[in-house]
């Protein structure tokens, strides 16, 4: 790490970073607030985001919901197995898939973030779907109805989205990891809500997994997938072309070529017409630890906790 960091606005606007390592006033102010105890709303199948009720007033009205994360404690609540077990002693990152206020609680639906998954969804085959297994994952698999999560949050900075109607792209690569697909797919109904249009583009080598995941998405979306490498830079460039927005959920090795197409098929580039979330260790949330920090364009590091998880494309590539 060569010390200099620079710091990313909410609204991804960049500006030069101090020499050090430095607190943002939104952490001065106390970074987040008290934890949260929620109630599992359903079972958790993993692979697949789940619901938790919060008590209803206990955090306020929030724009750019997806993208932005809880850190729950994924392990035991109860003190002498706490004592024990060591398998899971940080808080782990739950991302904000949505948020419905009903009349008997405060409803989000989160979900976990690339890598934790135990079985890819639409995976019949366990040989097949077996990645790895996750404690985390795990720990919230053995949940039941009612049971409690503490939770820290919601931290960082999610999607921007334009209250306005508006032309949406939304790129996952499903291929690499399904969890980018429920850290996004919701931004295609808000889309929706204020009058727009939107379109996925799923890089997927399954069709199990495909149709394992379209069903969540609402009817008006325009779904295009691509099979491999070709396919999916001719869809980005094809779609890139008309959009308004792009948000995207892909690994940070296809952050070039994403960039490339989009100057390619645009001419210019409008600061967060293309925002991605970034797949980073979110430890504490606070901007204390640096595990998260990932590279910018222009040579530095930035927080992903604090300044992240999502950014404008074109800060995170030269
Ligand atoms: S998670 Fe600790 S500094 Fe970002």
């Amino acid at each position: 790490m060569n010390g200099r960091e620079e710091g990313f606005a909410p609204t991804g606007i960049c500006s030069s970073g101090p020499e050090r390592i430095h607190m943002t006033s939104k952490e001065m102010e106390g970074g987040p607030a008290g934890p949260l105890v929620g109630q599992f709303a359903e079972s958790v199948e993993p692979g697949f985001p789940f619901e938790l009720r919060l008590p209803q007033g206990a955090v306020p009205p929030l724009q750019d919901l997806p993208g932005r994360y809880f850190l729950g404690r994924c392990s035991s609540e109860v003190g002498i197995e706490r004592d024990s077990g060591w398998s899971i002693y940080l808080r782990q990152p739950l991302f904000v898939c949505s948020r419905q206020e009903r009349e008997d609680g405060d409803f989000w639906q989160l979900c976990q973030g690339p890598g934790h998954f135990v079985r890819r969804p639409g995976a019949t085959d366990e040989s097949l779907g077996q990645v790895g297994i996750d404690p985390a994952a795990h720990w919230l698999s053995q949940r039941s109805r009612g049971d409690p999560l503490n939770l820290l949050g919601p931290l960082g900075n999610g999607f921007s989205v334009p209250s306005e109607p508006h032309n949406l792209l939304v790129a996952a690569d499903v291929a690499d990891d399904p969890a980018w697909f429920w850290q996004l797919y919701f931004l295609c109904e808000q889309a929706l809500d204020r009058g727009g249009r939107a379109t996925i583009l799923l890089r997927a080598a399954d069709e199990r997994e495909l149709a394992a995941l379209i069903p969540w998405l609402p009817v008006q979306v325009e779904v295009r997938t691509a099979a491999d490498d070709f396919e999916w830079l001719e869809q980005l460039r094809q779609t890139a072309a008309w959009a308004d927005q792009m948000r995207a959920g892909v690994p940070a090795s296809r952050y070039s070529e994403m960039k490339r197409v989009i100057e390619e098929s645009r001419f210019r580039t409008d600061r967060n017409f293309a925002q991605v979330l970034v797949n980073a260790d979110l430890a504490c949330g606070v901007g204390a630890c640096l595990v998260c920090v990932v590279p910018t364009g222009r040579g530095g590091l930035t927080r992903a906790c604090v300044h992240g998880p999502v950014f404008d494309l074109m800060d995170l590539v030269d």
